[in-house]
């Protein structure tokens, strides 16, 4: 059976006038072309449709049947419309945004104030590493990323929206707590629990102090922030963090940040995807969302 959803409309027009010339007007068609729509309609179907009787038209038996159908296929189609409308506003859909580890802290408070926004609209977050996220990038795995400075390799659209400042931290009874001001050199012999290779803030760190020349010793690797916080408050070292991370351990006195010529570090984030990606209304106002709010779900 072979048919076009154009045919059905025109056959539903005349059941509903029984009349091609007024069939003809409501879709704006001439007479012959709507004629020459059923005549196809049938010969494609192989019955006839519509009978003449004196000047009127009438819907045949096999006309009947087809009409039945015709009206729950043209539903069919409407409700697909109603869906695919709903789909692309913002009530439904799914969003995905992935996000650097550091990100983590303020994006998961971020996302928790957005999806009561949009309950209806399924959320994912996955916080990982750098290089996960090109991956993710490149091969088009969710709507946004929010990350550090992003690679000049990759051709993204990159919008920073917030100053990310790094900071030293210390346990709250180590003996520099108190000075103002402390000399970058004064760390040159200290040992300093650090993110895995590859970390944004890492880079960052290990740049400031060869800017300044001063050695940067590390005594171990760790993938998190958290466990870096609890390494450096058990003692086993100093560490420079995203104070985006510490809202909490500064204010339960678990940490200390020490005041060091120089620092914070400032970084930046940045909402990127990739250029010429077009993002969906959700992927939309979770991107304006961020742009102009973010600021709100860090300590100042
Ligand atoms: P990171 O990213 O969690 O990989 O260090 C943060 C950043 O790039 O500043």
């Amino acid at each position: 059976m072979n048919f076009t959803f154009r045919q059905l409309q025109v056959f539903q027009a005349v059941v509903q006038h029984l009349s091609y010339t007024r069939a003809a007007e409501a879709l704006y068609l001439s007479q012959p072309a709507v004629s020459m729509q059923i005549k196809q309609l049938e010969e494609n179907l192989g019955v006839a449709l519509f009978e003449q009787q004196g000047k009127r038209i009438h819907l045949t038996e096999p006309g009947k049947e087809f009409d039945y159908y015709a009206r729950r296929i043209t539903q069919l189609v409407d409700e697909v419309d109603d869906v695919v409308k709903d789909l692309r506003g913002l009530g439904h859909g799914r969003l995905s945004v992935s996000v650097a580890t550091t990100a983590g802290s303020f994006t998961t408070r971020l996302l928790a104030d957005f999806a009561h926004r949009y309950p209806q609209v399924q959320i994912s977050l996955d916080v990982t590493n750098r290089e996960t996220l090109y991956r993710q990038l490149e091969n088009n795995e969710c709507d946004v990323v929010i990350m550090g400075r992003p690679p000049a390799t990759l051709d993204l659209h990159a919008e920073p929206f917030m100053d990310n400042p790094l900071v030293m931290v210390a346990p709250a009874d180590h003996p520099l707590a108190g000075e103002k001001a402390i000399a970058l050199a004064r760390f040159a012999s200290e040992k300093f629990v650090v993110r895995e290779a590859g970390s944004g803030t890492r880079r960052a760190i290990e740049q400031h102090f060869a800017d300044h020349e001063v050695p940067f010793n590390t005594v171990m690797e760790m993938t998190t922030n958290e466990a870096i916080k609890q390494a450096v408050a058990a003692g086993l070292g100093l560490a420079i963090v995203s104070r985006h991370t510490l809202e909490l351990e500064l204010r339960a006195r678990v940490l200390q940040q020490l005041d060091v010529a120089g620092l914070p570090i400032s970084r930046q984030w940045y909402m990127t995807y990739m250029r010429g990606k077009r993002l969906s209304p959700i992927a939309e106002a979770f991107r304006e969302f961020v742009l102009h709010n973010a600021a709100r779900f860090v300590a100042p």
